[in-house]
């Protein structure tokens, strides 16, 4: 790039991140007229650092991932834990979010993902995105505020593993305001599939369920957590497919449980009463209920030897996702995307560090047994 003079190489770096950036974008960006930003393009088209200008048009199929991104720490006791004092412990850190492990795992079985996200000003929201960048992710529209540190999860665990108190420092996601959505709208509009998880406020949900409405884009939604469950709506029409585990559902809708598959499939409709127009029911090793637009199933889970189970439900929903994205329908989509899940619980990392389309081909044999 000696060719390039400084401004040049500035406006370049900007279009590479965001190609969709207007013109006087830039310009504000760099502090430049718009007409010396409009010279520099052209130089940039001549000396072929810029194919065309005008329109980029999006990759055929396209997820984009909106949610939580978080550094997960974990501290396991070497010696039974001893309140208000020091107690020592092995650490362990990893990446997690809803959003983020599915945006991982859906890079990672070849499918062109975004990730929109918001991070702290700080060492763990930049290794955050480095990491993703590093597996071909689009993170151009994440956050990156001033206001609030990366989220965090801590988990203290006695010596045996069990966990004795966990602690969320999540307040950043609540900067996530619907607002945001327009910003990156020509993002969104040019995604197959949008997927969103709950640790986005309820009126930002809200506004992206309304927002698909008039879009090209499918929505679908993972709960998260029980809390976190009570931030969708209680209309649910405008969700094209709605992930939660069974306490999730349960919750939601005010029911009590019976701990069959039968009563996931139960959810499962119910969901689908709500307004869902397809929804996937997990029940860990018991398998899953699927409601769609063809009448309910159930599946029962590929029998495992679990390691870590922390990922398995995100993993189940990038492995539908991505099967959908490949053109199957959302039974048999959601029965590769169950035995994802089943093959992460026998991963220690939360995204299982072999995958790619290949791995999952060659445990789909798995599904017959
Ligand atoms: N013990 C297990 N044996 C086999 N498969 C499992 C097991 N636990 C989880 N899975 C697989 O992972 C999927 C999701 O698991 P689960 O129902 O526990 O979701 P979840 O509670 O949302 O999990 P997470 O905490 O990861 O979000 C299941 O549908 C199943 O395919
Ligand atoms: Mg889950």
């Amino acid at each position: 790039m000696e060719d390039l003079g400084a401004q040049e190489a500035a406006v370049l770096e900007i279009i590479k991140e965001n190609p969709f950036a207007g013109q006087q974008e830039i310009a504000t960006m760099l502090g430049l007229a718009r007409s010396t930003v409009a010279a520099h393009i052209v130089q940039l088209m001549q000396k072929g650092y810029i194919l065309g200008r005008g329109y980029v048009m999006p990759a055929s199929s396209r997820a984009v991932c909106i949610g939580g991104a978080v550094l997960d720490r974990k501290y396991r006791a070497r010696t039974p834990l001893v309140f208000e004092t020091s107690n020592p412990v092995d650490g362990l850190r990893s990446l997690g979010g809803v959003a983020r492990n599915v945006a991982e795992n859906l890079a990672l079985l070849g499918t062109t993902t975004s990730f929109v996200s918001i991070v702290g000003d700080d060492e763990t929201g930049r290794a955050i995105l480095k990491h993703m960048r590093d597996r071909g992710i689009d993170v151009s529209q994440v956050i990156t505020s001033g206001e609030r540190p990366t989220a965090e999860y801590a988990a203290i665990l006695d010596p045996q593993g069990e966990l004795v108190l966990g602690i969320a420092d999540m307040s950043i996601f609540d900067l996530f305001a619907p607002s945001y959505l327009d910003r990156i709208w020509p993002h969104l509009a040019a995604a197959t599939w949008v997927f969103a998880d709950c640790n986005l406020p309820a009126e930002t949900l809200s506004a992206l369920i309304a927002k698909r409405r008039g879009a090209r884009f499918k929505l679908a939604i993972d709960a998260v957590s029980t809390p976190k469950a009570a931030r969708l709506p209680k209309d649910l029409t405008g969700i094209d497919l709605l992930f939660m585990n069974i306490d999730e559902a349960n919750s939601i809708l005010q029911r009590k449980g019976h701990e069959t598959i039968d009563d996931a499939r139960d959810a499962a409709v119910a969901l689908q009463l709500a307004g869902a127009r397809e929804a996937v029911v997990t029940m860990g090793s018991r398998g899953i209920a699927v409601a769609g637009t063809e009448g309910v199933r159930t599946f029962p889970a590929v029998h495992a030897k679990p390691v870590d189970i922390t990922g398995a439900g995100d993993a189940m929903i990038a492995g539908t996702l991505h099967r959908i994205l490949s053109g199957e329908d959302t039974y048999g989509a959601a029965r590769t995307g169950a035995l994802l899940g089943t093959l992460t619980t026998e991963s220690a990392a939360s995204v299982h560090t072999e995958l790619s389309e290949r791995f999952l081909q060659a445990n789909m044999h798995r599904l017959a047994g």
